[in-house]
């Protein structure tokens, strides 16, 4: 099997070695991606060779990625691999979530359950092994906290320095405290997240650093694992929706170019749609896909969210997330910080929990079903982003009544479950308590 890197752009389609550390296409500036070609496996062999690793007890066959490495054949060789164990996330019925989201049953694909929180561990472990391959010494990028979290440990555990870049208050403690304690130089600039992309891909060239955003497509094809790995465990029978969160769109291009090859490699015989959902006030790729020509994404220049993960005002990986939806027949819904506040306290009572971003997924389900678009009894898999303890600022506020949204204003505290403060008294307490 060998590997190039390709220009996305149907009429370039340039062809850079997979060894180059190269990010866009060198001849027309558009974004690039893995490419196989070579004997593959037959479907049937590969997912009894997936399955029986999950026994296994070497390192490589207990990562949720790299045991579908088959999918991801871009390596020669595995000893440049740094893996923390990610993947192995689980689907977990939901029915309380599905009852408000207005569907007969919901299953949420728990990326929170990764090494660090987030399904950037599913990339990350593929960017971090491609830089070690390199022999590149230092890595960077700028995040809204989890690409941040994840590059850090990754980069720490393979012995590169890892450098990060974050808009200035913007992103939760939580997800700052990840990467301090895992050791990344973090340098949190006063600028918003797009504006630092554009930095640090100056200074990334300029310094000879490795650029560990999405735009990097080894991130990709480790994300692509999460949809081989959801197929996996549902017996290869993929569901009728798989909804996501959208901010850089990565996830979404991921989750496209996964979906294409499985079903190109027999592995799968059915499409399913994605329905990617982004908050109101970050919106751009929602605008994109409700003009008449969807030619042209215009970015949103200043972006205004709570779930700060996607406050993303201009994503890099438009186009390809673009042909994902296309591809898929998919939507792409918006939903208000109200509605995602809500949902995410749903989440929260099924015993489940996730961060704000990861629940514009039931907010946006419970639109698709109000109008019709997604049936009751469609079958529907939520991916859930980050795990609850990423922004606990943002709950404790939500349940005592003191969340304001990005102007200013009141979100009302619907399913708020604050805290009782008690005296010493086991009367009183008892009282309370209801005898
Ligand atoms: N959900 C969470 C929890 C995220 O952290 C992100 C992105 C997304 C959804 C959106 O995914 O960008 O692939 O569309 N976070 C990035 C970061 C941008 O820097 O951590 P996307």
């Amino acid at each position: 099997m060998s590997a190039d890197l390709v220009c996305f752009s149907e009429p370039c389609r340039s062809r850079f070695p997979i060894t180059e550390p190269v990010y866009n296409c060198r001849k027309c500036g558009s974004l690039l991606e893995a490419r196989y070609s070579g004997d593959r496996m037959p479907a049937a062999m590969l997912k009894t060779l997936w399955r029986g690793r999950r026994t296994s007890n070497t390192p490589l066959d207990q990562s949720g990625v790299w045991r579908y490495r088959e999918m991801i054949p871009f390596l020669d060789k595995y000893d440049s691999v740094v893996t923390l164990r990610e993947g192995n996330t689980p689907l977990l019925g939901a029915p309380k979530a599905a009852q408000y989201g207005g569907l007969d049953y919901l299953t949420f694909k728990h990326q929170g359950f990764n090494p660090t929180g987030s399904f950037k561990d599913n990339g990350m472990t593929c960017g971090a092994s491609q830089a070690v391959r390199l022999g590149m010494k230092r890595v960077a990028c700028v995040s809204t906290g989890n690409t941040s979290a994840s590059m850090a440990a990754y980069s720490s555990a393979g012995g590169l320095q890892p450098i990060i870049f974050i808009p200035h208050g913007n992103i939760s403690y939580g997800k700052l405290a990840q990467a301090l304690e895992y050791g990344a130089m973090t340098l949190q600039v006063e600028a918003n997240f797009d504006q630092i992309l554009a930095l640090v891909r100056t200074l990334a060239d300029k310094l000879g650093i490795y650029l560990l955003n999405s735009v990097n497509p080894f991130r990709i094809e480790g994300q692509k694992t999460i949809i081989v790995e959801m197929m996996d465990y549902r017996d290869w029978n993929p569901p009728d929706w798989i909804v996501l969160p959208g901010g850089n769109l990565g996830n979404t291009s991921a989750f496209g170019k996964a979906l294409r090859e499985l079903r190109e490699f027999g592995l799968i015989d059915k499409m399913p749609r994605l329905a990617v959902v982004q908050a109101e006030g970050s919106a751009p790729f929602y605008d994109l896909m409700h003009t008449a020509e969807r030619s042209k994404l215009r970015s949103v220049e200043h972006p205004q969210t709570l779930a700060t993960a996607i406050k993303i005002g201009d994503p890099v990986s438009w186009p390809k997330a673009w042909q994902a939806v296309e591809w898929s027949g998919g939507v792409v819904e918006k939903v208000s910080e109200q509605e995602i506040a809500d949902a995410k306290a749903q989440i929260g009572l099924c015993g489940i929990g996730c961060e704000p971003a990861s629940a514009a997924t039931l907010a946006g389900i419970r639109k698709l079903i109000a109008d019709g678009r997604m049936k009751a009894s469609e079958d529907v898999v939520a991916v859930l982003t980050g795990n609850v303890l990423k922004d606990p600022d943002y709950i404790f506020k939500y349940h005592t009544g003191q969340l304001k949204d990005p102007h200013g204003a009141l979100i009302s505290s619907t399913y708020g479950n604050g805290p009782t403060v008690v005296p010493n008294d086991p009367d009183r307490i008892a009282a309370l308590l209801g005898g």
